[in-house]
């Protein structure tokens, strides 16, 4: 059982590092095996559209024709059991180096021609996880299940099968006397020390259910 893990966050230790840590050691612990890209720490570009991956003269699947330090990686993804990726959400959205990485990681296995089949040859679990500052209460008013879920949905059509697990509210400083905030560092702690250590269970989880190989039900 093989799965490829990627930190989407510059942070090393941070809120999602530690989520994908947990994501990483429930699946570990279950038998996988499991490499760990931070994305932060690689040159790569977004899609630059070339469109080198829709030439009909290729053999399908195609990797990614960009030569970065991503093409060895992307290369390997062909022969995984499943997918971790785990992102901070900035400005509603991915951080820029995870939607770089899944416009080259999902593009060459969108099928063109017909938008509803993948060339990636198999179904396999894909676990998506988000750290965010916004509360789970204003999740949906922000339209965030719509955004983020679309991301879900292309990772669901180019592999088979996607679930997200969340932490909301996350904490930013150590000490938020030093910067500027929407709410205090008692808040914040108090709302962590509530949540944070059940949302890393939820990502542990994630990554034994990765480990048994099923993939998630729509
Ligand atoms: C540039 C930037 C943009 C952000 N935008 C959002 C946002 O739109 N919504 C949100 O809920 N949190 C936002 N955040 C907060 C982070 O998503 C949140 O603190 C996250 O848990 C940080 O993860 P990390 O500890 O791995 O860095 C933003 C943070 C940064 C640095």
């Amino acid at each position: 059982m093989k799965i490829l893990a990627f930190n989407g966050s510059p942070r090393l230790n941070g809120n999602t590092a530690t989520m994908l840590e947990y994501a990483i050691s429930g699946a570990r612990e279950n038998g996988a095996e499991v490499e760990l890209f931070n994305l932060y720490k690689m040159q790569f570009s977004g899609c630059i559209s070339c469109f080198s991956c829709k030439r009909l003269d290729k053999e399908r699947p195609i990797v990614c024709a960009v030569i970065d330090d991503l093409k060895p990686v992307l290369e390997k993804v062909s022969e995984i059991d499943g997918l971790l990726i785990a992102t901070p959400v900035y400005y509603g959205c991915e951080s820029a180096a995870t939607r770089a990485f899944i416009e080259r990681l999902c593009f060459p296995y969108l099928n063109y021609a017909d938008y509803t089949t993948s060339h990636f040859p198999r179904r396999i679990p894909v676990g998506l996880i988000y750290t965010m500052n916004v509360p789970s209460e204003l999740f949906e008013a922000m339209g965030y299940d719509v955004t983020l879920g679309r991301t879900r949905e292309t990772l669901e059509r180019e592999f088979g099968s996607c679930k997200m697990v969340l932490a909301n509210n996350t904490m930013q400083y150590t000490d938020y006397s030093l910067y500027e905030a929407n709410a205090t560092g008692e808040e914040k702690k108090a709302y962590r020390d509530a949540h944070f250590s059940n949302d890393c269970q939820n990502a542990r989880q994630l990554g034994e259910q990765l480990a048994s190989g099923k993939v998630f039900n729509a």
